[in-house]
């Protein structure tokens, strides 16, 4: 049997620094993905987008005309696809049983897809599995997500929950699907993201608590500005750990 899931792909090898984990939790379009991407480029090391795997999981269910609100069905299914991915600093892949459909599920139609599977605590209990055993081949890495600080890697050396006011969210995303030549309305991406605020929100509460976490609300805040927060953070954990910029 081939394991469930494997990565194609990391950052720069080893270094010489102690390996180090970051978490990266918060709700749809706090910024959270553009940011980790961006944090893992700038300190070289990969980066897991737990995102890509609950869409990939959707993505299949919907190309295989599995019913979504057939949990049994959907819990086989995500039992029974191999999932792949690529998890370097500045580019996430993602196959499924060997097809690459990294672009198929950033679509509108796999996000509404995604809220049963993310809901379905089978599900979750198998990815939170796949999560640990990829970060385990990982070296340091930023993991992304809703639960990553508080369920997958309690014990991550520095964790992030990114948060931004509604508004602000939905013309973030509304702005990303229009790059992607999707034809929405703000409204509809404001209804779609309170929809499933609803159902993500409980997974990072315990982040919440006094310094369980470093809250960074990136509402009025330029990414530039997110990332520098946070590296003055990673520096104040290991002053190694932020390579010198080469330009
Ligand atoms: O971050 P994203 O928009 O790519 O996430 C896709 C969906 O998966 C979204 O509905 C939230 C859910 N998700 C989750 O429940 N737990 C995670 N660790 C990551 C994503």
């Amino acid at each position: 049997m081939p394991p469930a899931v494997k990565v194609l792909s990391a950052a720069r090898p080893p270094a010489m620094i102690a390996r180090m984990v970051i978490t990266i939790d918060g709700p749809a379009g706090s910024g959270k993905s553009t940011i980790a991407r961006k944090l893992a480029a700038r300190l070289e090391i990969a980066y897991l987008d737990t995102g890509a795997m609950y869409r990939a999981i959707a993505h299949a269910a919907l190309q295989r005309g599995v019913d979504l609100a057939d949990r049994g069905a959907l819990l086989e299914l995500a039992k029974s696809v191999r999932l792949e991915l690529d998890c370097g600093p500045t580019h996430t892949r993602v196959r499924v049983d060997g097809h690459d459909v990294s672009e198929a599920i950033r679509g509108m139609a796999v996000s509404a897809a995604t809220s049963p599977v993310a809901r379905h605590q089978g599900i979750r209990d198998l990815l939170v599995e796949q999560q640990r055993a990829l970060g385990r081949t990982l070296d340091s890495f930023i993991s992304e997500g809703r639960d990553q600080g508080s369920v997958v890697f309690p014990s991550a050396d520095i964790k992030f929950v990114l948060e931004a006011s509604l508004e602000a969210r939905a013309r973030r995303r509304l702005q990303d699907l229009g790059a992607e030549g999707e034809k929405v309305t703000l409204s509809a991406v404001r209804e779609n993201l309170q929809a499933r605020d609803e159902v993500d929100s409980k997974q990072w509460d315990a982040l919440l608590l006094p310094g369980a976490a470093t809250v960074i609300d990136t509402t009025g805040l330029a990414i530039q500005e997110v990332i520098d927060q946070m590296l003055s953070v990673v520096r104040r954990h290991a002053p190694d750990a932020v390579p010198p910029k080469c330009n």
